[in-house]
């Protein structure tokens, strides 16, 4: 009986009074930075995403480079995922008449005639002004594959394979430091148990060298598939924290959380809306247990944590070849985009760098790209909005808000991250229930706000080739200071960028 009662007065309050949160700061002087690497991005030879992506007509688009300067990509991860494990470099310099042409065998066999290679992705790299984060071959190389590609790249001597980069047209040591010692070596990069995988580790990486002027070495253990915790225990146990720099996690989010990808990224109901929703949201628990694990072994947080693939993964669009995992992106992948950024964020003590999969014409894409054409994703507006945190001091909060119930479950209808910079307090808000605007206080006043707002008609709203954009920003005006708080109304599903002064 009390339970219907109180069941009623909420009911009663929510239609009266409309949705309300709050937002607590708990601004501290020991919050850690938020890395900016934690912005990054990631490009593999897959489908369209380099080839006819970002390399069209052999030649780098600067219609991309020039989107992606905007969002200010710090890193970007190449040339694999599963590609990189089957990836020689060597293929991939000198002439490139000359270059060999191999299969993809990962991915839908088709020809890779290596015409993009080390040079062409540290030129693109340098046109979009990020690091690059390289993914060293550990299922089909070497170690002395590996240890000549960093000395390839990083050495200034006058060393055969120094003089070999000098003459394929660059004269000084690129100076590459994010370094992967393979890549899902559970899996596509060999199969492999964690045991097997930490000794291959130690002895790939005790070749891997840092040259004279070239920064340290950032070398980077394949880390675990989602809520494979073994995966991080053994090689947090096995590995010194000495011997790396940091340890890899993949996430995806999956419609209805099982593999194969399924559902449709641009055709789906509340269902799809809600299942996306709430596999996106278990990053936060997937994320803290494997940093509970780290801070077993490693309690200073020495090593980071690098979510190095994470987005949401549906079926591909129909009329696709085969494994190009081509995939559209709508106003719910923006919601996911910004939920999990949100939550990097908040994890910023030990998440360090993650790459979303992939920027370019692949699965969670931030640009997608017909023939000449370009299009900026939903998701492309969530890391224009929320690149103020990069760098920025963590205000680490708590929320108290409402429930958003779909068939039975539930979600917490909003989510939050706020950082400072620059005398600016910045917040990300996230409404993820679709019909209900939510109030939402925060404890915080100052003397001017700025918004920004990313919403659309639908849950499933998507930018479209040659049509005017459905998913864009617009100017957010609905938030003021009121007895001593911030007060803003979050429309439905939408994503509030503020600035506070
Ligand atoms: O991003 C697509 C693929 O997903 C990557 O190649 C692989 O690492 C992961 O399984």
């Amino acid at each position: 009986m009390r339970h219907s009662l109180l069941l009623l007065f909420t009911l009663i309050s929510v239609v009266v009074f409309g949705q309300e949160a709050e937002v607590a700061l708990q601004a501290k002087a020991e919050a850690p930075t938020i890395s900016k690497h934690i912005y990054g991005q990631f490009a593999e030879h897959l489908g369209r995403s380099i080839y006819d992506g970002f390399y069209r007509n052999v030649k780098i688009r600067e219609d991309i480079v020039l989107a992606l300067k905007k969002i200010q990509v710090p890193n970007l991860r190449w040339p694999g995922g599963c590609f990189a494990d089957e990836y020689h470099w060597r293929d991939g310099i000198g002439a490139k008449a000359k270059r060999p042409v191999r299969i993809n065998t990962t991915w839908g066999m088709v020809e890779e005639n290596n015409s993009f290679g080390t040079h062409e992705f540290l030129e693109l790299c340098e046109k979009i002004g990020c690091e690059p984060y390289f993914a060293g071959n550990v299922g089909t190389g070497t170690p002395l594959e590996m240890a000549n590609w960093i000395e390839y790249l990083n050495s200034d001597s006058k060393s055969t394979l120094a003089n070999e980069r000098r003459k394929n047209g660059h004269p000084e040591p690129f100076g590459v430091s994010f370094w992967g010692v393979g890549n899902e070596s559970w899996g596509c990069g060999g199969d492999m148990t964690p045991e097997h995988y930490v000794d291959l580790y130690k002895q790939y990486a005790s070749f891997c060298e840092t040259y004279p002027g070239s920064p340290k070495l950032k070398k980077i253990v394949s880390g675990a598939n989602s809520e494979d915790y073994n995966w991080t225990e053994v090689c947090m146990k096995n590995i010194h924290w000495s011997q790396m720099w940091g340890l890899s996690l993949h996430y995806y989010t999956l419609i209805k959380g099982h593999w194969p990808p399924s559902g449709s990224a641009t055709s789906f109901g509340e269902d799809e809306y809600f299942s996306g929703l709430k596999n996106a949201l278990k990053m936060e628990e997937v994320v803290s247990k494997h940093s509970a694990i780290m801070d077993k072994y490693d309690p200073q947080k020495k090593v980071a944590l690098l979510v190095d693939e994470w987005g949401i993964w549906t079926a591909q669009e129909p009329g696709q070849p085969k494994d190009w995992l081509f995939q559209q992106n709508s106003l719910r992948d923006a919601l996911i985009a910004a939920s999990t950024l949100n939550i990097f964020n908040n994890h910023a003590d030990r998440v360090r760098v993650a790459n979303l999969a992939q920027t370019v014409n692949v699965i969670h894409s931030v640009i997608l790209t017909k023939g000449e054409q370009m299009e900026l994703t939903p998701s492309y507006y969530v890391f224009d909005l929320m690149k103020v945190h990069q760098d920025a001091k963590l205000i680490p909060l708590t929320i108290n808000a409402p429930d958003y119930y779909y068939n039975g479950e539930s979600i917490k209808a909003v989510n939050a991250s706020a950082s400072i910079k620059d005398g600016a307090t910045n917040i990300t808000l996230v409404n993820l229930d679709p019909v209900k605007e939510i109030t939402i206080y925060i404890d915080l006043n100052g003397s001017s706000i700025s918004g920004q707002l990313l919403t659309a008609p639908k849950i499933n709203s998507f930018n479209d080739f040659g049509k005017m954009p459905e998913v864009k920003l617009a100017a957010f005006n609905a938030a003021k200071f009121e007895n001593g708080k911030l007060k803003a109304v979050l429309p439905p599903k939408s994503v509030v960028q503020l600035a506070v002064k």
